[in-house]
């Protein structure tokens, strides 16, 4: 089944843009002659190498850069020797994956020598501007998420051989949208329906980085979910850092449950993904759409952050645990059983040892499906950066790992409660072992099972549990 649209118009939204941003200047004048410029003059595209780091958002943004390049003609190669650009899309999110990006960049300090032009996208672009072309100066593109649209503005100066070209802006309203997406997943569809963010939680640098919230038009919405269903996709993902915040800006002003009802009702479509949602824009309709169409699947994440209402109220989370477990018993009242995961920070500046033991006592209360939990990082500019972060590494491992054990603990006990229970199953990974699948469910459990069926890769099959583990189940294919 062909999986990738023909390449097409680029979809260069310079109506709605700021005037460019975009810095043309010669890093020196030496500077070697870059492959891609040199590709350019002769009337033919390079090659270019796209690694991300980061969140779902961040994978899927490049989904669309990489569909942007290959429409403009360049070839997607798999390793950066092969490469004439190479992008890597970052993630700011923690010290950690900030600092992993630097290192690899220090990787690539000989390449621009080579005449490979060295682009850095997303986050730590945004965070760092023009900072980065002081720390490696063999970069020769900075450009955050919120400036996507002008890419092809920025690439057109690469061609011509401009060694600095910046995209900083983070004023605007518009949505980053390509005419073609080199999507990865065969079988599930990643789409932005809401970029940016709003909220304001103190220690969180998406809203410097990603820029402030906009919803993409319903109608954009529709008109590629249906695309994707007839090129064969049955499962879409809509994604948004506040997915549920989403505010349609064309005259229907679809509600969020409103939107996945219609997504829902495309022909061809048989799952409906949303993430990740933000507990105070998590109303009752949303709980009855799940309800009433089966096709919307029964997987809420909703992070929390903390069990403590006092450390909620410093992070800016906007609501209280009462307020939190009020929308658990919502979910939990719901006519199907709906998967709750969620997010943990620990050892956020000042949570007292009490105040973590809340946080235990709410994965008790609330029985997480799963959950990501991560150490406070202290990030710049976030208002979080000024409250003294006294506690130790040791201390917030300690916490951590404590967390991650009472977890594993009530996943083990819930998993084993599936045993002997039917799911279906989309079908998406094969194993080198003779017989042995894997898959999710609609509630995103992953399975793996054992079937005697020749091909099941893309297809959707009844599966057996017959074995649990924290963190994923086995089974049989019930036929
Ligand atoms: N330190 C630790 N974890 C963080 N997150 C966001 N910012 C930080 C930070 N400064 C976590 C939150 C969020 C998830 C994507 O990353 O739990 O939900
Ligand atoms: Fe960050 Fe809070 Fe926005 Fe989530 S809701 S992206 S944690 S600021």
């Amino acid at each position: 089944m062909a999986r990738q649209s023909k390449a097409g118009v680029i979809n260069c939204d310079l109506g709605m843009s700021k005037p460019f941003d975009i810095e043309l200047e010669r890093l020196t004048s030496q500077a070697p002659y870059s492959e891609i410029a040199r590709g350019a003059a002769a009337g033919q595209r390079g090659t270019f190498f796209l690694e991300t780091f980061g969140c779902q958002m961040n994978d899927h943004d490049s989904e669309k850069v990489a569909g942007l390049l290959l429409s403009r003609g360049y070839q997607q190669v798999e390793t950066p020797e092969a490469a004439s650009l190479i992008l890597y899309n970052t993630c700011s999110i923690r010290e950690k994956a900030a600092q992993k990006v630097f290192s690899r960049l220090g990787e690539y300090r000989e390449k621009q020598n080579e005449g490979k032009v060295i682009g850095v996208l997303g986050c730590v672009a945004q965070q760092e501007g023009e900072e980065i072309f002081k720390r490696a100066p063999w970069v020769s593109l900075v450009c955050g998420s919120a400036s996507y649209r002008k890419l092809p503005d920025m690439l057109t100066q690469l061609e011509a051989g401009n060694q600095r070209v910046t995209g900083l802006d983070t004023d605007t309203d518009a949505t980053f949208e390509t005419e073609v997406t080199r999507r990865d997943n065969p079988w599930r569809a990643y789409l932005t329906i809401i970029e940016g963010c709003d909220k304001a939680c103190s220690y969180c640098v998406v809203p410097f980085t990603r820029g402030p919230e906009r919803s993409r038009g319903s109608d954009s919405i529709l008109k590629e979910v249906r695309q994707l269903a007839e090129l064969g996709y049955s499962e879409v993902q809509l994604l948004g850092q506040t997915v549920n915040s989403y505010a349609d800006p064309t005259p229907r002003k679809m509600r969020f449950s409103e939107l996945l009802l219609a997504v829902a009702d495309v022909q061809g479509i048989r799952r409906v993904r949303f993430t990740t949602s933000h507990p105070s824009d998590f109303t009752p309709d949303i709980v009855e759409a799940i309800e009433g169409q089966p096709k919307i699947c029964d997987h809420v994440h909703l992070p929390v952050q903390s069990g403590s209402t006092r450390v909620l109220r410093a992070m800016q989370r906007t609501y209280s645990r009462e307020v939190y477990l009020e929308k658990i018993a919502m979910m939990r009242d719901a006519n199907r059983p709906i998967a709750i995961t969620t997010d943990i920070i620990v050892g956020f500046p000042g949570e007292t040892e009490f105040e973590f033991e809340e946080t235990l006592s709410l994965l008790d209360e609330v029985q997480y499906d799963n959950l990501f939990s991560f150490k406070y990082s202290p990030r710049p500019n976030t208002p979080s950066l000024s409250m003294s972060d006294s506690m130790s590494e040791e201390e917030k491992g300690r916490r951590l790992a404590v967390l991650q054990d009472r977890q594993r603990e009530i996943q083990s006990a819930k998993n084993a409660r599936l045993v002997g229970k039917r799911f279906e199953v989309l079908v998406s990974g094969k194993s080198r072992r003779e017989n042995q699948w894997s898959g999710y469910t609609t509630s995103h459990r992953m399975i793996n099972f054992a079937s005697q069926e020749r091909e099941l890769l893309g297809t959707y099959v009844q599966v057996r549990v017959t074995g649990a583990s924290p963190n994923s189940l086995v089974g049989d294919h019930a036929v």
